[in-house]
């Protein structure tokens, strides 16, 4: 049987704007995987070997960042944390620590904010903060020596 010409334009426009959502979908769920990846990647290289792979520490040497302000509130300073490091003692949710954190002086700016999304995601408290491309430049040249 052969279906009236404008039936069969109402079904090619309607499977060919399947074709084109899912696309759009998949390639949208692929990049924000994607970034969220080669974030996990730097934390993995850079961050892991002290805070761990879950980010709970390692008991009096290295304190946990599970619930760090620099994911939340003190976002905009913790660029200048990463490249900085810490020197002198802090104060985190589980008691105080005055062991020094190195600086990492290798990441670029792309890094810094993909592994600053990762941390955002996976430990902050997700009420919207996030470092941009924009926001970044500022908040590094505002690092105290
Ligand atoms: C060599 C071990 C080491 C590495 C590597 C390291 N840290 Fe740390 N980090 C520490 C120590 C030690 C402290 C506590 C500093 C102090 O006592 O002054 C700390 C503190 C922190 C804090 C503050 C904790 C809080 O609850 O507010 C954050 C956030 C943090 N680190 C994030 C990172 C990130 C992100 C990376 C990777 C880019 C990283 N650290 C790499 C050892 C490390």
């Amino acid at each position: 049987m052969k279906l009236p010409r404008n039936k069969r334009l109402v079904i090619g426009s309607v499977a060919a704007l399947i074709v084109l959502l899912t696309t759009a979908t998949l390639f949208l769920l692929n990049r924000a995987d994607y970034r969220s990846h080669e974030g996990q990647a730097i934390y993995l290289e850079h961050c892991g070997q002290c805070h761990q792979e879950d980010g709970a520490g390692l008991g009096d040497l290295y304190p946990s960042i599970l619930n760090s302000p620099y994911f939340a509130e003190q976002l905009n300073e913790l660029p200048c944390l990463i490249t900085r490091g810490i020197r002198g003692s802090i104060m985190v949710s589980d008691g105080s620590y005055n062991i020094l954190m190195p600086p990492i002086t290798t990441l670029d700016d792309q890094q810094i904010i993909l592994l600053s999304d990762y941390l955002v995601q996976r430990w902050g408290n997700s009420h919207g903060f996030s470092i941009s491309a924009d926001s970044l430049p500022t908040s590094l040249t505002q690092c105290t020596p």
